[in-house]
């Protein structure tokens, strides 16, 4: 049978998508299973991780598999030099399929191309972050009904973050109009805006957080400036803290508006804006334990 990774949202139909968020929603109702008795997952994370490495760690052990794997490459033989290639070999002798988060952009796609057991991208650099967006457009699709013909604000670093490139390429699929906010020096890079543009997507770019802008959205999308990709930390000094969204600014906003965010936050949403029935991203951040369920699933190809 072929191997199925799941490095790049890029890879999913429009129908894998909603068949994943089909099985998030069943995995929901039904979290605890034994379906993955028998099979032994690694989570190899070369990057640090909460959200990401602990939800598909509790994802596997709700379904009755088990765990090996670590989230400190310090303490492994790739501090004595061992390769990517060598460490994906020795580890695919050991699992069922491995889950990486790796600071290079393609790690992913190169170590699926070596592992014989399915590879599940947990982020790789500034590239991909397909699971979250899985958990992101489940969380998208339980708030707003639909995902069709929305309206999506990302808000940030638009540049750096890969949740955000994950997420307009799966949103993509369901004629979303977007509004991209973001300094100068963190615009989303030219590569996306040609894959909307060839695609016919509506969007415009705004430097400006307005209330004309967060009133018209169905999504925000807040994101955290990405520290660890700058090279230089003065240019990081000067775009930490360009967005805040505080808890008056949602005053106008519409009704069914839901405020995400892939977390960690730093100080882009102000404190005052958790108790407001609008913000999701905590809810959000749980829904990623069954939509990593149906992740897990698909590419052990268990119906
Ligand atoms: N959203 C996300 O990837 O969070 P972690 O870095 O904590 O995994």
């Amino acid at each position: 049978m072929k191997k199925e990774s799941f490095v790049s949202i890029v890879d999913c139909s429009k129908e894998d998508i909603l068949h994943l968020i089909q099985k998030a929603e069943f995995f929901e109702q039904h979290p605890n299973q034994r379906i993955l008795e028998g099979k032994v997952c690694a989570t190899l994370f070369f990057e640090p991780s909460t959200r990401t490495r602990l939800s598909f760690e509790t994802a596997v052990n709700r379904l009755g598999g088990r765990i090996i794997g670590f989230s400190d490459a310090a303490t492994t033989s790739s501090s004595k030099g061992e390769t990517l290639k060598d460490t994906i070999k020795m580890v695919s002798n050991y699992v069922d399929v491995i889950i990486m988060r790796h600071y290079l952009e393609g790690a992913a796609r190169y170590a699926s191309e070596i592992a014989n057991v399915p590879i599940i991208n947990a982020g790789d650099g500034a590239n991909q972050h397909p699971s979250q967006t899985m958990l992101d457009m489940y969380s998208i699709y339980k708030t707003q009904g639909t995902l069709d013909h929305l309206t999506v604000t990302m808000v940030g670093d638009l540049k750096y973050g890969r949740t955000v490139h994950s997420l307009l390429t799966g949103m993509s699929h369901f004629n979303p109009t977007f509004r991209f906010v973001a300094p100068e020096e963190l615009r989303l890079p030219e590569i996306y805006k040609q894959f909307m543009d060839n695609r016919g997507i509506c969007y415009s770019e705004h430097t400006d957080f307005s209330p004309e802008v967060i009133n018209q959205s169905d999504i925000l999308y807040m994101t955290r400036v990405q520290r660890e990709r700058f090279t230089d930390l003065m240019e990081y000094e000067k775009v930490k803290n360009v967005y805040v969204l505080t808890n008056s600014m949602l005053a106008g906003s519409k009704d069914n508006l839901r405020i995400l965010h892939p977390l960690p936050r730093v100080n882009e949403i102000a404190r005052d804006v958790d108790d407001n029935p609008k913000a999701y991203y905590f809810e959000q951040a749980h829904n990623g334990v069954f939509a990593r369920q149906a992740i897990i699933c698909h590419v052990l190809k268990i119906p």
